[in-house]
């Protein structure tokens, strides 16, 4: 375990903002994070991941918690079905790349997303038509009210789009993710229903899912910022979700895109509306609007700070509101 006082979050989250933290709190094993005296450490707690869905709207005054328990352990009794427990500190991708590796399928689709296990678990990621809740079968947690190890089934986690019982107010804050269980299959599952997903496989049936990675892998190229060079949290914001009424003065002729939901509601992307607004490459100081992916706002020059990223962000909702009469909601968490 590393303790570390006024900690540069510099490279702790991907937007790159220039902050610190009053007390910043590596553990390796859950063992170690039950010892820590959490009465001891500077108020309030916050725990990360990646930082890859954070915006720091400045200096954080408590204590960064992180976690580096990294093992990944595969039941493999021979069955269709293949139980994979893994430590909420492993980068998720290493771990899709591994399943993909071993012929697993089940992860493919969330390919190169950034952020870690413990973090995935709690947002509910999701891409080209698949959400990690879909191959989660339970998740670990230490509860830092009552101070004690606690399960929860899949079930239990109540998820839906970005969100789990782990981000609702009242439980916010309370539990600790400390290892994930997955479920992948050996049977082929390939999901090529996202639109895009099927050209960019060439038209070829996948027979493995790493045929399928690479193809999500040219999607995300060809659309998001490279982490390695940009700085961004990925979508800012979510998609909406609108009444059939709502839907039908946005789009009189439906010809926006859009999907229907089962409970007739309809779910629009942010993307499109914040494109048709004009506001693709719009900027405010060193933060922009991506263009070829308008739902991502990048740190442009390295030199962007959350008041420039806050500026935009209301100009952004401003413009959708006075447009689209809907509020767009941040997916990016703001500290
Ligand atoms: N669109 C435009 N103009 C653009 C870009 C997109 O009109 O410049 C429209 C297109 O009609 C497109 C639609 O927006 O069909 C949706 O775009 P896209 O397929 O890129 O997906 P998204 O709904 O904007 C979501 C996730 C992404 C995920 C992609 C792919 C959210 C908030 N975002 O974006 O997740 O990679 O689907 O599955 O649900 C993230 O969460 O950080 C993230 C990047």
């Amino acid at each position: 375990m590393r303790i570390q006082f006024k900690y540069d979050l510099g490279s702790q989250n991907t937007f790159r903002l220039k902050v610190s933290c009053e007390c910043f709190v590596e553990y390796d094993t859950l063992k170690e994070l039950e010892g820590l005296n959490f009465d001891a450490l500077p108020k309030p707690i916050l725990h990360i991941g990646e930082g890859s869905n954070l915006l720091f709207r400045g200096d954080f005054p408590g204590t960064v918690l992180h976690s580096n328990i990294e093992y990944i352990k595969y039941v493999d009794i021979g069955l269709d079905e293949v139980p994979v427990m893994l430590g909420s500190g492993v980068t998720f991708d290493s771990f899709v790349a591994e399943a993909c590796r071993h012929g697993l399928w089940g992860a493919e689709n969330l390919s190169m997303i950034p952020g870690e296990v413990g973090a995935a678990a709690v947002q509910n990621i999701g891409a080209y038509g698949v959400e990690v809740a879909d191959i989660i079968s339970g998740v670990v947690c230490y509860d830092l009210k009552e101070r004690k190890k606690v399960k929860f089934s899949r079930q239990e986690c109540r998820y839906g789009y970005r969100s789990s019982i782990f981000k609702q107010p009242e439980f916010k804050g309370r539990y600790i993710v400390t290892s994930v269980l997955f479920r992948l299959s050996r049977k082929p599952a390939p999901n090529l229903g996202y639109k895009g997903l099927e050209e960019a496989l060439g038209g070829v049936v996948p027979t493995t899912p790493t045929q399928v990675r690479e193809a999500v892998i040219a999607l995300r190229d060809s659309k998001l910022p490279d982490p390695c060079k940009i700085g961004s949290a990925g979508s800012f914001f979510k998609n909406p979700v609108v009444s059939a009424e709502q839907f039908a003065r946005i789009s009189p002729d439906a010809s926006a895109p859009h999907y229907r939901l089962p409970d007739g509601t309809v779910k629009v992307p942010a993307a499109w509306m914040i494109d048709s607004c004009g506001l693709k490459g719009r900027s405010v100081g060193g933060a922009r609007v991506w263009e070829k992916q308008p739902l991502v706002i990048v740190n442009s020059d390295g030199r962007a700070t959350a008041e420039d990223i806050l500026s935009l962000e209301k100009q952004i909702i401003d413009s959708v509101w006075e447009r689209f009469g809907v509020t767009l909601e941040p997916e990016v968490e703001h500290i």
